[in-house]
Order: C-alpha cells, then sequence, then structure tokens
C-alpha cells in the first residue's frame, strides 16, 4: 500500500496530525500497536486519569461539602467497581470516537509493531505473526513515552504499580506511597486520598511540581497537606522489601543520610516519563536521538533523515497531549505546503487537583533568572463573590506583566476551574495583551473569571475589589 504519510502511533499527536492531514488532502495510514486508538492520553492517561478524578471529588463532596450547603446525606457509600466501570467507558466512548473519525476521513488503520525499514518504507509486525509493509512519501514518528522506572524497583502494577496500575486498583489501599511529587503523582495520590487511602509522596527535590511557579506550588502544597496528603521533600526510596504483606520501604535523605522503613500496601512510582522509542529501527535507518533518548527534530518536525519526522512525547518538550496536538497539525500543514507552527512560550499546563492548578508563560523564577523586570499583580478567590458562593475560596490568580511594556509574560493559577479560567491568558498572550488590556475586558459577574481580571488590573494599577 503507498501513502503520502504514514504515522507510526495514534495518541493525540500521530491521530490529530492523520486526521489534519486528511483534511488537507493528504492519503494517510496510522499504524498503531495496542488494539484501541488514542494512545496513553485516551487509554491510560489523561482521560481515565480525569473520569477518576471527577467520580472521586463527587464522592468527597458528598461525603464532606453538602452539608456546607444545607444538604443532609448519609454517609456516601463506595461501589469501586462501578466507578472504574465509569472510567472503563469514558475511555471506551474516547477511543472509539477516534475510530470514528479515523473512517470519516478516511484514514487507513494498520494494527501491529510498525518500523522504519528504510527510507520511506514502514515494516508492521501483525499479532498473526505477518509481515505488511507500507509506502510513504513521509513517515511520522509518534510513539509517545512511557513510565520512567526507579532504579532497581521493578513494578508489577499491583502492588508496585505505575501509573496505569493505579487507575484500576481493585481496592482501595489503606496507604499508598507515592515516589515523585508531579503531576501524575498528585493527580492519582489525590483519587485515592479521596476514596480513603493514607497518602504519602516522597520527593527527590525540596519541592513539588517542580517547574511550576514557586509560589503557586507552595500554595498548593499547603492546600494539599490541609487535605490529608503527607509530603517527606528532599527524600528518596532506595529499596521496597516485598518479602511480608506489607510493602516496606526504605526512605533516606536525597543527599544520603540516615534511611528509616515505611511500611504500605502500594507504591505509585511517579518519576517522570520517557520517550519510546524501542523496536523502532531508528538506529538501523540512521535517526539521531539527543542526549536524553529523544528523537531529534528540526524546526518542521524533520529528523536528520529525509521524509521522516517527529511529533509529542518522543522529541522535546513538555509531555502534554494538546501540545503533542499542536505538533501534529503543525506537521501535517508543513507537509501539505502549508505553514505549520507552534508556539512553544505559550503551552499551558494544568494538575487536575482540587482545586486545580493551571499555568501559561513565564514563572517568577524565569523572569529572575532572565533579569526582566516585571510586575505581579494578585488575586485571592477568598475575594471573589462567586468562588465565595461555591465554598471555594482556597488559592490565587498571579500575573506577571513586563514592567517596561505591561504586557502579560505568565498567568499562574491555583483555583477553582483554574483548567479552564487559564484559555483566557492563553488567548490575551497570543495576541500579546496587556495587563491593562485584561482589565480593561468586561467579564460577565459573578465568575471566577473575575478574579483573573482582578489579578491583571492589579498587575497594571489596582485591583477594585480587595
Ligand atoms: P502517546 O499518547 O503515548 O501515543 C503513542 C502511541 O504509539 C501509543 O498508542 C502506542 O501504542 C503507539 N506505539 C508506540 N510504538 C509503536 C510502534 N512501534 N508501532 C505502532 N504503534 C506504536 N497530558 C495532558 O496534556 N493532560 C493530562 O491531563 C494528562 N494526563 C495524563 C495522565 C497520565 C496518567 C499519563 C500517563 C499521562 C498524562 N498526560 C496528560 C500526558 C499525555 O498522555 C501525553 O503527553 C500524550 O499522550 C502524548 O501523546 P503522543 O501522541 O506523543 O503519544
Ligand atoms: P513529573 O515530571 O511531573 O514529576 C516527577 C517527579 O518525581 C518530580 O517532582 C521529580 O523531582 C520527582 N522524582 C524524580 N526522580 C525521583 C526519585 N528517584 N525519587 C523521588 N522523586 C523523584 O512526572 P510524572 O508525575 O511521572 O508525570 C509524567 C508526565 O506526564 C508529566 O511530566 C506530564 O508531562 C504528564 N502528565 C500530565 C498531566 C497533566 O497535564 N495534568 C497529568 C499526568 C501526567
Amino acid at each position: 500500500m503507498s501513502h503520502d504519510l504514514v504515522v507510526i502511533g495514534s495518541g493525540p499527536g500521530g491521530y490529530v496530525c492523520a486526521i489534519k492531514a486528511a483534511q488537507l488532502g493528504l492519503k494517510v495510514a496510522v499504524v498503531e500497536k495496542w488494539p484501541t486508538l488514542g494512545g496513553t492520553c485516551l487509554n491510560i492517561g489523561c482521560i481515565p486519569s480525569k473520569a477518576l478524578l471527577h467520580a472521586s471529588e463527587m464522592f468527597e463532596a458528598a461525603g464532606h461539602s453538602f452539608a456546607t450547603f444545607g444538604i443532609r446525606v448519609g454517609k456516601p457509600e463506595l461501589d469501586l467497581k462501578a466507578m472504574l466501570g465509569h472510567k472503563d467507558s469514558v475511555v471506551e466512548s474516547n477511543v472509539s470516537g477516534v475510530a470514528y473519525l479515523f473512517k470519516k476521513n478516511r484514514i487507513d488503520i494498520v494494527h501491529g509493531t510498525g518500523s522504519v525499514a528504510g527510507p520511506g518504507r514502514v515494516s508492521v509486525a501483525k499479532a498473526d505473526g505477518a509481515t505488511e509493509v507500507l509506502e510513504a512519501k513521509a513517515i511520522v514518528i509518534a510513539t509517545g513515552s512511557d513510565s520512567a522506572p526507579l532504579r532497581g524497583i521493578e513494578t508489577d502494577e499491583k502492588r508496585i504499580v505505575t501509573s496505569t496500575g493505579a487507575l484500576a486498583l481493585p481496592e482501595v489501599p489503606k496507604r499508598l506511597l507515592v515516589v515523585g511529587a508531579g503531576v501524575i503523582g498528585l493527580e492519582l495520590g489525590s483519587v485515592w486520598r479521596r476514596l480513603g487511602s493514607e497518602v504519602t509522596v516522597v520527593e527527590f527535590l525540596d519541592r513539588i511540581l517542580p517547574g511550576l511557579d514557586g509560589e503557586v506550588a507552595r500554595q498548593a502544597q499547603r492546600i494539599l497537606q490541609k487535605q490529608g496528603f503527607a509530603f517527606r521533600l528532599s527524600q528518596k526510596v532506595t529499596v521496597i522489601d516485598q518479602s511480608g504483606p506489607a510493602l516496606k520501604v526504605t526512605v533516606e535523605p536525597a543527599a544520603g543520610g540516615t534511611s528509616e522503613v515505611i511500611e504500605t500496601d502500594v507504591v505509585l512510582v511517579a518519576i517522570g516519563r520517557r520517550p519510546y522509542t524501542a523496536g523502532l529501527g531508528l538506529k538501523e535507518a540512521g535517526v539521531a536521538l539527543d542526549e536524553r533518548g529523544r528523537v531529534k527534530v528540526d524546526a518542521h518536525f524533520q529528523t536528520n533523515v529525509p521524509g521522516i519526522y517527529a511529533i509529542g512525547d518522543v522529541i522535546a518538550g513538555p509531555m502534554l497531549a494538546h501540545k503533542a496536538e499542536e505538533e501534529g497539525v503543525a506537521l501535517a500543514e508543513i507537509l501539505a505546503g502549508e505553514a505549520g507552527h507552534v508556539d512553544y512560550g505559550l503551552i499551558p499546563s494544568v494538575v487536575y487537583t482540587h482545586p486545580e492548578i493551571a499555568s501559561v508563560g513565564r514563572t517568577e523564577e524565569e523572569l529572575k533568572a532572565a533579569g526582566t523586570e516585571y510586575r505581579v499583580g494578585k488575586f485571592p478567590f477568598s475575594a471573589n463573590g462567586r468562588a465565595r458562593a461555591m465554598a471555594e475560596k482556597d488559592g490565587f490568580v498571579k500575573v506577571l506583566a513586563d514592567a517596561a511594556t505591561d504586557r502579560v509574560l505568565g498567568v499562574h493559577i491555583v483555583g477553582p476551574y483554574a483548567g479552564e479560567l487559564i484559555a483566557e491568558a492563553c488567548v490575551l498572550m497570543t495576541f500579546a495583551g496587556a495587563a491593562e488590556d485584561l482589565g480593561r475586558i468586561c467579564h460577565a459577574h459573578p465568575t471566577l473569571s473575575e478574579s483573573v481580571k482582578e489579578a491583571a488590573l492589579a498587575a497594571w494599577t489596582k485591583p477594585i475589589h480587595l
């Protein structure tokens, strides 16, 4: 079979690239080794985790916050099987949605493990042992990433799990020890804490959520601690003894020193993800990787081998579904002879804890390091009428604006629906808007978004309601 484009991997990078390319008139095939489409994000990542985060948040609200609103209910009872069933059905409807879109756009799906067999040739090893060779003018590597292992510790997805096992625990562990205070640790830690686990997070660094604005991360840590999270910062896990009914985890200071043993029932290893390039034939094809094992690409997503491209988690940049999608669209446009572009300075990031944490643009730490003069405007949700009505007073919005030009350089939010609120900051910053622009835009009252406006007012001049 001959195609304009063969994409290896059907995650958000690959499937979006395929759809956009087909929309632009290219003949496209996608090779996928898993039985369902959608990659990590739809099958074992973004979608199932958000289904469980929402369900567990409702469980906790029923047990703890309904009374605040004058709603008396009995103690809610957990039906974990049904909750996991809800998650599975959400995954199913999303992955079948991608299959529907492929059909609609006349994209060929080839199930099997793809590898580069030479210029313009992709070999697909099928489950029945057969091999099919596809010919293509362009090959796109969109094979994503998998969990980074903790040195010397094997995961079994039962007692020592990655995010995949943590999305499907058959019962609520009494104690859960999370290694890594990053996005996965805090999101999936939140799920199981809400359902009843005692959660301890061991983090190598002296802070949670590295990369996010420090002030926002500190506030998030305080809120999560109030919810019951126990953090052990600047510590590392060295050994896990699995011989008894409880896991015995040896933890020691990151800088070395006296170790101690913590007992737990389940360990979630969430120390990052690594690009997935195994078995792709990249070495044989002469495709260069960078020092961290990621496929190296130029500004047009082309590798050092003409005709072979790569996008998503397998290349440099934040490992986020929407980043992979934007790259997929840009690459399809480039391959169709149009101008495709991704603004890497404006990729939002959201942590779906309660409250949510969202951020776009520069952090204070980055501005300081770059020597940029900036102004800070902050507004707490405790001063927002809608947040008070919702009993969601924790957190704040922080707007960072250039001291000389007033251009907004970063927006950081910890608070209710932060993941939705950040979108207007992305729009504003895409058009190089100023704090004054945001502060002068009429925001509906009473909405949470008024806090974003007020923070912008605080950066430009003065907030009204503080
Ligand atoms: P992937 O989605 O990893 O897809 C790669 C695909 O390639 C897979 O289907 C794989 O089977 C296939 N493949 C690999 N090798 C071959 C081969 N040789 N032949 C054929 N097929 C192959 N990001 C967000 O933005 N928001 C979130 O809320 C979020 N939540 C997450 C929660 C969890 C628990 C995890 C693990 C990740 C989460 N992410 C989230 C990250 C997000 O899932 C990834 O950034 C995204 O899936 C990357 O997309 P991709 O297309 O590059 O690769
Ligand atoms: P992460 O990079 O977010 O966090 C890993 C954490 O583990 C860091 O704080 C790091 O300092 C720490 N760490 C590393 N080695 C350690 C060790 N040996 N001992 C203790 N701590 C250690 O990675 P995570 O949480 O695994 O998630 C992987 C990726 O998946 C994220 O980077 C993100 O791109 C993506 N993701 C995105 C989500 C979202 O957008 N809401 C949700 C979940 C995942």
